[in-house]
């Protein structure tokens, strides 16, 4: 670990570990070196008329995105990765998956595809005309090498039988499982920060910390460099520095860069409280939360009745 006497840098240098800048993405990127970012990760806006954001026409938009991605290329090292995380452009109540769109952008830099990886969570608007969207999605690219930094280990996860063993062949009777886990798959289940979510500041649209450690700790090595062009609350730099990583970012938002310095100094500190990775998620069944009981089901209540009738008719043959 860095330690504690890290200190948070308005301006980027090779030299810094955590780079905090309050501006325009494209001027930060301007200062950073060609090929020195390992993991370039970020959730830009969607261009739906968020309170940090002007709803642009869809090539305006798609220019600006463009300009950013051009450059977060050239920064990127030659076995790093760029994730780029979102959801869909909504119109008129008509959708556009803003990965479709962005794709021919990272197609057109050399980039290739590695994931398009679907995160999915519980929590969100309810929609009537549509059904209610409840995952998007990280598009992951590197340059075309076989080189390109890919750490399975620190994020394997618990398989759900673990103690099964072959049951034929030369290794019959010994664990076929790994013992450190499997694979997460393409398809990962972490819940979204919202209202209850121990991580939640007045941001609307916070990406969870441990969505960010995965990528943080399959993609990058100790000491390399994590970058945010849209850092928002500052969760990829939290990511980067709990994991001994250097992280950097830019917010425009004056309210948002102070959030980001007071989470970023909590996480050097140790102070900062966010859910830890891999941890199960909530399961209101089996917590006995009662408001999984519906008032509208009459199921129960005609289930208890006939389990009264069954009693009465034991009753009566023992005195009878
Ligand atoms: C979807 S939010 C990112 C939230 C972030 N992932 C988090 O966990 O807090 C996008 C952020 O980009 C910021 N932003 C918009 N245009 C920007 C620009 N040109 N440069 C830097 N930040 C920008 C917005 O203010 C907003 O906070």
């Amino acid at each position: 670990m860095f330690g504690l006497n890290i200190k948070i840098s308005e301006k980027f240098s090779i030299d810094e570990h955590a780079v905090l800048f309050h501006g325009s993405c494209l001027d930060l990127l301007s200062d950073i070196p060609d090929k020195s970012m390992q993991l370039v990760v970020t959730s830009p806006p969607y261009n739906i008329g968020k309170e940090y954001e002007k709803k642009l026409k869809i090539e305006i938009y798609l220019k600006q995105q463009a300009e950013v991605i051009k450059e977060c290329a050239r920064v990127l090292s030659d076995t790093g990765s760029i994730c780029w995380q979102v959801g869909n452009y909504v119109n008129k109540g008509t959708i556009i998956p803003i990965d479709t769109i962005l794709y021919p952008i990272f197609h057109d830099l050399d980039l290739v595809m590695r994931n398009r990886i679907v995160w999915h969570f519980e929590h969100g608007l309810h929609c009537s005309r549509r059904f209610s969207g409840r995952y998007e999605t990280i598009i992951w690219f590197t340059r075309k090498t076989k080189e390109y930094v890919f750490n399975l280990d620190p994020v394997r996860v618990p398989q759900k039988y673990p103690a099964k063993k072959y049951f034929k062949g030369p290794k019959a009777g010994q664990y076929s499982c790994n013992p450190l886990g499997k694979n997460p798959s393409d398809i990962w289940d972490i819940p979204n920060v919202k209202s209850n979510h121990v991580e939640k500041t007045e941001h609307p649209c916070q990406f969870p910390v441990e969505l960010i450690e995965r990528l943080v700790l399959s993609m990058t090595n100790d000491g390399d460099w994590v970058f945010d062009p849209f850092l928002g609350t500052g969760t990829s730099i939290i990511a980067a520095i709990r994991h001994n990583r250097r992280g950097a970012g830019a917010e425009t938002e004056k309210k948002y860069v102070d959030i980001s310095r007071d989470r970023i100094q909590k996480a050097i500190n140790g102070t900062l409280r966010t859910r830890p990775m891999n941890k199960p998620k909530y399961d209101p069944e089996s917590s006995n939360n009662k408001l999984t009981i519906s008032p509208w089901d009459k199921k129960e209540e005609e289930f208890n009745q006939l389990r009264l009738l069954e009693n009465q008719g034991e009753y009566h043959r023992e005195n009878s």
